[in-house]
């Protein structure tokens, strides 16, 4: 088991990572759970495949697991969703010491964190991350959120989990594009700071896909490593270190919604493109070698990831992306501010791109055989 401490003055928190963490949850969490009944949230896909786990994990402390379980999907980060789950916890007569434990995928963690954050104005909760993108990405940091109509995750809160429990076994039951779409983040990590980590993706890649333990093991290990480290460095995104995990964030939200946030196009297959895309924009400034650019797309194409913006066959303009990447909550102060690469390894925040370079660069891409 792999551990890697978040250090946030005062709210500092492990992330482990291991094979059957959810099969010892209740050893694992040990004393954050003071009473006998503990609160798990999750959705029906993961308590089909996980629940039995995580009862006996609990039943081996002499713990018993109340169960909220609700429909899967990206629907559940709903007001309505969230109004059922406070009354459920407020039923439950959780308190601000306890820990309500978040079981699934990031849908399920933003929602119970965001509801740990508002109940009785914060009370503790416990990530229980069992898809590949919530383990190394959306359990950790302390962001948590709801949607509303005017986009995702407008309504949330920064709460921090008490503890992360990466379990490698999870992933057996994943579906292999949601593994996929999960290994854009890992790639992420890769291109956004660290050359070396991201030559290691090129050679392991395909055993992380392919459910080779140890591989996967140190591929969360490393994408947690650096996560902790910048969110430590700015929790709350406020001096741009935070906003370079952004990277390829902004291309793929607007292709996010050119594909009407459906199943067309995940969200970590949106990142994979838009980090494709990041790189050839930074390619076509300048910034990087044109070979390196074709390096990250290869990669990306070689997991079977999307990386081509011509082969998503929209039937849209570089100016109407543009317009999708003008509702993103990442706007500053009228300026678009852009993650861009000085090379692999050597990502950047940029403020100063004119939004007609990128819808030219996109009508380029959107034509590109
Ligand atoms: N808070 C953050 O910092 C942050 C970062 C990135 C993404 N997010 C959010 O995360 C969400 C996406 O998370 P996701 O990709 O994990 O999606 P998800 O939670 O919807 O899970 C994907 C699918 O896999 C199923 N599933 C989960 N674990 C499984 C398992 N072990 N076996 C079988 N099926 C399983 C789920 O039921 C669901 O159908 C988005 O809402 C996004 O906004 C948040
Ligand atoms: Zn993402």
């Amino acid at each position: 088991m792999a551990v890697i401490p978040v250090a946030l003055a005062g709210r500092s928190y492990e992330v482990r990572v291991g094979t059957n963490l959810l099969a010892r949850v209740g050893e694992e969490c040990g004393p954050l759970l003071r009473k006998h009944y503990v609160p798990v949230v999750t959705d029906g896909n993961v308590a089909q495949h996980w629940r039995d786990a995580v009862d006996a994990g609990l039943q081996a402390v002499g713990k018993e697991a109340e169960w909220l379980v609700l429909d899967p999907g990206e629907a559940a980060k709903s007001w309505r969703v969230l109004e059922g789950l406070m009354d459920w916890l407020l039923a439950q007569e959780v308190e601000r010491g306890d820990h309500i434990l978040a079981l699934g995928g990031g849908v399920i963690g933003d929602l119970t964190g965001f509801a740990a954050a508002i109940l009785k104005r914060g009370c503790g909760f416990i990530q229980l991350p069992t898809t590949l993108l919530a383990q190394v990405d959306s359990s950790v940091g302390g962001k948590t959120a709801i949607n509303s109509r005017a986009g995702k995750n407008l309504i949330g809160a920064f709460h921090q989990p008490s503890l992360v429990l990466a379990d490698l076994a999870a992933l057996e039951t994943l579906p292999e594009r949601e593994m996929r779409a999960g290994y854009a983040e890992v790639a992420k990590y890769g291109v956004l700071g660290d050359a070396d980590f991201f030559a290691w993706c090129e050679a392991n890649g395909a055993a992380v896909l392919s459910g080779d333990s140890t591989a996967q093991e140190y591929a969360i290990t490393k994408s947690v490593e650096t996560k902790a480290r910048i969110v430590a460095e700015d929790e709350r995104e406020t001096t741009g270190a935070r906003a370079l995990l952004n990277l390829g964030h902004t291309f793929g939200h607007a292709l996010e919604a050119a594909t009407g946030f459906s199943d067309r196009l995940l969200h970590g297959e949106a990142v994979a493109l838009g980090m494709v895309l990041a790189a050839r924009f930074s390619a076509g400034r300048g910034l990087m070698s044109a070979a390196d650019a074709e390096r990250v797309a290869d990669h990306i194409g070689r997991v079977g990831l999307p990386a081509s913006l011509a082969g998503l066959g929209l039937k849209c303009e570089g100016v109407d992306l543009v317009a999708h990447m003008l509702h993103d909550k990442k706007m500053d102060a009228g300026t678009l501010p852009f993650v861009l690469l000085r090379g692999i390894g050597a990502a950047f925040l940029d403020k100063s791109v004119a939004l007609e370079d990128v819808a030219a660069f996109l009508d380029d891409e959107l034509q590109r055989a």
